[in-house]
């Protein structure tokens, strides 16, 4: 059939992954969906930036024009951050395009107005690689547990501070240092105060929540702590107590049906399965009423690890796309209040 046109907003860490596993790997993605898919563009800031394995001919630093061109079906935006990226979302949505997007500052803040956007405009909104890299946590809580009674999501949902506390705890790494491989590994945000003050877990904490409880919580309802206060000796405190430092995410349903979500670091018994999640790995757990407890454990950060969960989605909207359906929409229809900051 006729080709389905993807423009690539963003040609970073993740951006590049993508554009190398759709170029790789056209004609298995293609057998896939039942149409071809056309990379048509992708997005940079800096045009003089080497590039190895995008082709110049597809580079371009003009966004809006990418977006609003003609016959676009599908955006994959991958420049992170609020601005730009909202505004080339809802660009896209509104000539017609379903988007794809790994942008969790963004879904976290404006959540509302962009899955208004994409229900208004028809087309889908798909996220899967915002929340735990490759691990896919989004599908499973929105369609898989869907029928049941999610009580409580909790786990490691930041690669850097994961990354950071392990080398400071196995090898005794200062922090700065171990901040700056998970930057050159790929792991962390392009301002890293985002994850080690937490602000990035809080933001997919707020997703989980929102996904779990069929509310909306933003990032900023979400109680907050980051690693910066954790010191060398906090850490060895921890393991004269048979325990390991860890940034955690919970998110629980109260018995008063208010729901409490928070980022904090916390002492994590090394017997319990959370401990021996190493370098960038996330790990999930759920605990619902039917099904009991489930873990999802994985790469959470990284070019090519989220590049699968994008891949999977752009799959996933390209098919719904050739049918001409949009995938389900997951109705907020709670009002449970988000419990006050620092409760429980
Ligand atoms: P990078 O900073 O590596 O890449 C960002 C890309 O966007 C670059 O190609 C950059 O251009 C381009 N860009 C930035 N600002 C603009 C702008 N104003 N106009 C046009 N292009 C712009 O980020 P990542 O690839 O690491 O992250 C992308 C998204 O994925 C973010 O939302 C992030 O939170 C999310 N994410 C990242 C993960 C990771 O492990 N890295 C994991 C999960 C999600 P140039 O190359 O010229 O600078
Ligand atoms: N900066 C994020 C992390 C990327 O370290 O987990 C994955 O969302």
């Amino acid at each position: 059939g006729e080709p389905l046109r993807v423009g690539l907003l963003g040609g970073g860490t993740v951006g590049s992954q993508v554009a190398r596993l759709i170029l790789e790997h056209g004609d298995d993605l293609a057998a896939r969906i039942g149409r071809p898919l056309e990379l048509v563009g992708i997005v940079v800031r800096n045009l003089d930036r080497p590039r190895p394995g995008l082709p110049a001919s597809l580079l371009t630093t003009d966004a809006e024009g990418l977006v609003t061109r003609e016959g676009i079906d599908i955006a994959i935006e991958l420049i992170g951050g609020i601005d730009p990226a909202q505004d080339l979302i809802l660009k896209a949505m509104s000539h017609g395009a379903s988007v794809v997007t790994a942008n969790k500052a963004l879904l976290a803040a404006k959540g509302d107005e962009l899955f208004g956007a994409a229900q208004h405009a028809g087309v889908d909104l798909y996220y899967e690689a915002a929340v735990a890299g490759a691990i896919p946590i989004v599908r499973p809580l929105s369609e898989s547990l869907v029928g049941d009674e999610i009580q409580v999501v909790m786990g490691i949902v930041n690669g850097t501070t994961n990354y950071i506390l392990d080398k400071m705890t196995a090898e005794g790494m200062d922090y700065q240092t171990a901040l700056v491989q998970a930057q050159d590994l790929g792991y962390a945000e392009a301002d890293p105060t985002a994850d080690v003050e937490g602000h990035d877990a809080a933001a997919k904490a707020a997703l989980l929540a929102s996904l779990a409880f069929h509310t909306r919580v933003r990032g900023d309802q979400v109680h907050r702590e980051g690693i910066t206060g954790v010191a060398p000796q906090d850490i060895r405190a921890a393991r004269g107590l048979g325990c390991v430092v860890k940034l955690l995410a919970v998110a629980k349903l109260l018995d008063d049906g208010q729901i409490s979500v928070r980022v904090h670091p916390a002492m994590v018994p090394n017997t319990h399965p959370l401990a021996s999640v190493k370098g960038a790995y996330n790990a999930i757990f759920v605990e619902a009423a039917a099904a009991g407890r489930l873990m999802f454990l994985g790469p959470g950060a990284g070019g090519a690890p989220t590049a699968s969960a994008v891949v999977g989605d752009l799959v996933t909207v390209a098919r719904n796309r050739s049918r001409g359906v949009v995938g389900p929409v997951q109705p907020m229809y709670n009002d449970h209040e988000v419990a006050p900051m620092g409760l429980v």
